[in-house]
Parts: C-alpha cells; structure tokens; sequence
C-alpha cells in the first residue's frame, strides 16, 4: 500500500509526512518543484507511474488575501488541480475550510449547509468540493479551520513572537470559532480515514467485503469546546505565557483585510463517532 501525499511542506502536510514516516507507513511526498500540480498531464502520468492507493492532498493556494488579486492562481491550484487528480481513479484525501460557509453566528455548521463563499480562496475551494461532487471517484473532502501547530508561521506562533515586542496587540474580536491543532488533526485523520480507506483497499484488492472505510463526502473535523474570538483566543494562550500586556478587540471591519472572511467558524461533525480535543488541552 503507498499513499502520494502532496503539499507536505505546508503546515498541515508536514505533520502528516512527520506522522506517516513514524508509523513506517510506505509514502511518496513529492515536491511542488518536482511534481507542480498546475501540470495536470504531468501530475496523471506521475500517478500513474508511481501507482499510489491514496493521495493526502494538503497543496493549496492559502494566501487569503492575495488571492483577492491573484485569483487565478488561486484557483489552478485550489481548484483546477484538485479536478485533475479526480481524473486520475486513485482515492483521494482533500482539505477545505469553513470560507466555503457563509453561515449566522450561533449555528454549528453541519456538513451539509449550503456553500456561499464571501472570498476568492472560498470560492476556489467551493469550486474543489463541486468538482469533488461531480467525479465518480472515491474522495474525503475534509473542512477544518484556524490550523495551528508548534512550527514557525501560524497564528500562535505569530501573537506569541509579536507579545514579545509589545505591551498592546490589537486582535480581531469578532469573527468566532475553534482553532484546530494541526498535528492532532493529521493523527486522527491517519486513524479514521487513512487506514481504514488502505486497508479497504487491500481487502478489495483480495476480494474481500469493503468494511470500515468511512462513505465518501465531506468531514468536518476542528477541535472542541466553547467557541472563541481570535481576540479570546489569543488572550488564553498568553495568560500562560506570563505576558502582562493588553488585547485591544478590535473589529474585522477596523483591521481591515482585502478578503472577506466569515464571522462565523464553528463547525460541527454530525458524521463521525470520535471527535478532536477541547481546543484549550492543547496548550
Ligand atoms: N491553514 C489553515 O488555517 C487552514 C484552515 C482551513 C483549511 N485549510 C486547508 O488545509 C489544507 C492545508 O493548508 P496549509 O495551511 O497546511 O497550507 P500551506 O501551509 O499554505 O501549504 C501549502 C502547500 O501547498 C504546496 N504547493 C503550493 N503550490 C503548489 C503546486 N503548484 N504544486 C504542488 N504543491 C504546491 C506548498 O508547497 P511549496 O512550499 O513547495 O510551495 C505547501 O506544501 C489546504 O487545503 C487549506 O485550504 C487550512
């Protein structure tokens, strides 16, 4: 059994490639540099080269507010290419967000809410889930949000390294939701798809009866517990770092980004048994 893993330099690809050499799970990871996936003829014939049973695809275009400007790109990547490895017949593992919702404060968002997507990175991705929808493939299309993990350019890492500097941070305190820890995420998807989806594969492959696998569609998977604001968020993880400062709340509205980005995070797992975490363990 092999699994292609793409985007195993970004944030939640390289726990994912951490996580798949530690369980000495057979894996190829290439490298945007080596194996782009804005190369659709490229990208088939490697597959087919390389005959993997599972693609994790973490690639994506994530620069939210570029994306604005750089919409094409923006959808090649987040978009053109996810419908080009759905033409390639091998099960595939995709990512997505909660920018595809456009949903009211309050609600937890189910799986099935309507898409309506405020920006350009949510409508690449929209774009993703629709062609997902449309091929006859195998696919797991996973939403998650506000991923954070112990490496360098996240959202944790940046307020914790800014503290440092200043007595005041201003922080959005208007957009809610729940931050998700990238290297618990990945473990879990490794147990409740990665594993079950190969060792499907393998039955399949010896004639045996198709068990365990999870149905194809979209997963919501962020972390638990009380929602929170990126202000109260932040405000948490620092209280136990001894920072003395100030969180000025300020409004989405007031700090003023290119990209629209929904007041509304908090997405919830109808689907799965198992659930990540309460957001707050992780720290
Ligand atoms: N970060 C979040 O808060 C968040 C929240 C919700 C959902 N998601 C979704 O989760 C997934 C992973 O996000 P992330 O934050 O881990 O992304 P990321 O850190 O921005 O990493 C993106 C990855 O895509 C690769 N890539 C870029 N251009 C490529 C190309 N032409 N061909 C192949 N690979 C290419 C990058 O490789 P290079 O380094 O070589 O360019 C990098 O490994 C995405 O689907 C994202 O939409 C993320």
């Amino acid at each position: 059994m092999k699994i292609c893993l793409f985007g195993s330099t970004g944030l939640l690809g390289s726990e994912f490639k951490k996580l798949f050499a530690a369980q000495n799970l057979n894996f190829i990871a290439p490298k945007s540099n080596d194996v782009s996936l804005l190369k659709h003829d490229k990208v088939l014939e490697y597959l087919k080269t390389e005959k993997p049973d599972l693609i994790v695809n973490c690639a994506a275009y994530t620069a939210v507010d570029k994306a604005e400007t750089n919409k094409d790109i923006c959808f090649k990547l987040n978009a053109e290419a996810v419908e080009n490895l759905t033409k390639a017949g091998i099960p595939l593992i995709n990512f997505s967000t909660e920018y595809v919702f456009n949903a009211p404060a309050g609600l937890e968002i189910p799986e099935d809410y309507a898409r309506d997507p405020q920006s350009v990175y949510g409508q690449s991705k929209a774009k993703a889930e629709a062609a997902l929808e449309a091929s006859e493939g195998d696919w797991w299309n996973i939403r998650t949000s506000w991923l954070w993990s112990d490496g360098s350019n996240n959202f944790v890492s940046t307020i914790k390294r800014l503290s440092e500097k200043y007595d005041e941070l201003k922080i959005i305190d208007d957009q809610i939701g729940r931050p998700t820890y990238a290297p618990e995420l990945a473990a879990f998807v490794v147990e409740h798809f990665v594993k079950p989806i190969l060792s499907s594969e393998f039955e399949l492959s010896s004639n045996s009866v198709r068990t365990r696998i999870p149905d194809k569609g979209h997963y919501h998977l962020q972390n638990q517990g009380v929602p929170v604001s990126w202000a109260g968020f932040a405000q948490y993880f620092l209280n136990q770092t001894g920072w003395h400062g100030t969180i000025k709340k300020i409004s989405t509205e007031a700090y003023g980004a290119p990209a629209a980005r929904p007041k509304n995070s908090v997405l919830k797992n109808t689907k799965l048994a198992d659930q990540l975490s309460d957001w707050k363990t992780r720290f």
